[in-house]
């Protein structure tokens, strides 16, 4: 009884610990301290860019040192790891989305932000064409803005290779609209294959969900889709259960190429547990309003043109080049070589500038383009231009004293500017020595449906991989301690208990 006594009074503790910080940090959240007013005369550091790599450049980076300027078409930071829930309901967008004005006013020193998309660079003048592409506009709409050192975090597009029909019928899934404009459509489809007497033909159709691209957003969609057909579609509309079907397409032979072969063997029978249709070594090379053309290599490695009729098509087959990118890579002669982005050194200096930096998807540094990457991207360099505003002001400093002791002109007395001048020195050393950028691969994971996933994951020197329940649990922990804010953590946990709870929820805004 005793034990149980101390064990109730520990948990109750426990508790209330939780409770109190939780409430702390809520506190500190809502009332920020006062933040020092920009300087225009320090030197103007414009970020393009509100995703991974330029909020962790932020979130380091001591304002207060330079005149900061951000710019981007997107006010706030959305957490992408949990954006296909957000296609089926499982989570509600705004539980991923955090402002970035909210994110700025708890910096030290204040910071400046555009809504705006950066259009153009011009490396020589150094300046920033910006462009305000939002629905309302005011009598301003273009501006531009001059830098002394330029960050360019602006992502990547969605890559269609080209091919016709893709961008005028299928969706994407990259930004909070594509996920929201996927789950109308869903319930759309669903919602005109119950129409009286539709055609049978056509009921088939609407009801077939078509994932283009094996990689680990189609196969997280087609997972989150699958649940919401059995959770929650097939109880509240059973008379069309029957023919709903996702089918997953990847060109290569088998899906989420980048996971180890044991891990890709397990996703693939748990996906066709889940009844999901995946179809490898088949190509899309057209897409039509109601049908994807696309090329199958048969096992005797002759090819097969075939014909799939679709409700609903995801595209999602990586990355392309942004158009801002591709003309700062045009402008600039060391970049002719590069394809995929923006060629950087070790230190994120994009070749051939002196004073222009870029970090993860628009970046070619010979990694992943991850949000792992763009964090620690993001990071290294916040911690860099911390260095150089600190190399500059301890130089400035020693140059005060130095001319102060030339001149003999009061002051410091002689002695004490003299060890001052030491132990600056010794400060100015040790922040030279900055190391170049070095990615640490923390693991990959995946959600795959039915309450599973899979993770290869970076383990002292070696790799662990696993999959199943345990790992969902795993990959649900992960992600939760990984999301920007408290808020962000509270509202997600909140929608996984309403939708495991109350289902998701199936009306079509
Ligand atoms: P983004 O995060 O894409 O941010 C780019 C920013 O630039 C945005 O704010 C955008 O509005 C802005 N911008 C665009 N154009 C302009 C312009 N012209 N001027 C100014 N600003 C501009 N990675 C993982 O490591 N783990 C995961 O689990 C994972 N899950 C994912 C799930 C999905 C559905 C998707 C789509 C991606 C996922 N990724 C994941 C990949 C990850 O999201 C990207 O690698 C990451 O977002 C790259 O960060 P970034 O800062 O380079 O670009
Ligand atoms: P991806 O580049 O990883 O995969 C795209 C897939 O589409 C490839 O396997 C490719 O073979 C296939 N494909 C291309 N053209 C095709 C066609 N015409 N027909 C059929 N298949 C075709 O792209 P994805 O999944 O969008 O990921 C982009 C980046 O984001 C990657 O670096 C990925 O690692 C990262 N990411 C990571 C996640 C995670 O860690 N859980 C989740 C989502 C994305």
């Amino acid at each position: 009884r005793r034990t149980f006594r101390w064990a109730w009074r520990l948990t109750y503790l426990s508790v209330l610990g939780v409770l109190g910080y939780t409430g702390y940090v809520i506190y500190l959240d809502r009332n920020p301290a006062e933040q020092l007013e920009r300087d225009p005369n320090k030197k103007t550091l414009v970020v393009l860019g509100t995703g991974w790599g330029s909020v962790a450049l932020l979130k380091k980076l001591d304002t207060e040192n330079y005149n900061v300027v951000v710019v981007s078409p997107r006010n706030y930071f959305l957490f992408t790891p949990l954006l296909p829930s957000c296609t089926t309901g499982t989570i509600e967008h705004r539980s991923i989305m955090e402002p970035v004005r909210a994110i700025l006013r708890h910096k030290r020193g204040a910071v400046q932000f555009y809504e705006a998309e950066a259009s153009s660079i011009d490396h020589e003048r150094k300046v920033v064409k910006i462009t305000d592409n939002s629905e309302i506009k005011g009598a301003v709409v273009e501006n531009e803005i001059p830098y002394d050192m330029l960050v360019v975090g602006v992502g990547a597009e969605n890559a269609t290779f080209g091919i016709p029909g893709v961008r005028e019928n299928s969706c994407f899934l990259k930004e909070i609209g594509d996920a929201q404009r996927i789950r109308k459509k869903i319930m759309d489809c669903v919602e005109t294959a119950a129409f009286k007497d539709q055609k049978d033909a056509e009921i088939n159709r609407l009801m077939h969900m078509v994932v283009v691209g094996g990689g680990p957003t189609g196969v997280e969609f087609a997972g989150e889709l699958q649940d919401f057909f059995e959770e929650d579609i097939k109880k509240l509309v059973p008379e069309i259960s029957p023919r709903f079907k996702v089918t997953l397409i990847e060109a290569l032979p088998n899906v989420l190429p980048s996971f180890s072969k044991q891990l890709i063997d397990y996703t693939e029978n748990t996906l066709r547990e889940e009844k999901i249709d995946i179809k490898t070594k088949t190509m899309v090379k057209k897409v039509t309003s109601e049908t994807v053309e696309a090329e199958v290599v048969k096992p005797d490695g002759t090819k097969e043109r075939v014909v799939i009729p679709y409700g609903l098509l995801v595209w999602a087959t990586g990355n392309a080049v942004r158009p801002i990118v591709k003309d700062l890579m045009s402008r600039i002669p060391a970049q002719k070589d590069s394809r995929r982005g923006l060629a950087v050194n070790e230190y994120l200096v994009v070749q051939g500038t002196r004073d222009i930096w870029a970090i993860g998807d628009c970046a070619v540094a010979g990694y992943a383009p991850t949000a792992q990457v763009a964090a620690q991207e993001g990071n290294f360099l916040g911690s860099l231009f911390n260095n150089m505003a600190k190399t500059e002001s301890h130089e400035n400093r020693i140059h005060e004293l130095s001319s102060q002791m030339n001149l003999q002109a009061g002051g410091t007395p002689p002695a004490e500017a003299a060890q001052e001048i030491e132990a600056l020195e010794r400060r100015l050393k040790k922040i030279r020595d900055i190391k170049p950028f070095r990615y640490t691969h923390q693991g990959s994971m995946a959600y795959i449906g039915s309450e599973k996933a899979v993770a290869d994951v970076s383990w002292w020197n070696g790799n662990f991989a696993s999959g199943g329940s345990m790992t969902y649990l795993f990959w649900r922990s992960a992600y939760l301690s990984m999301c920007f804010s408290t808020r962000n953590r509270v509202l997600v946990v909140l929608d996984w208990l309403k939708s495991k709870a109350f289902g998701r929820d199936i009306s079509r805004e």
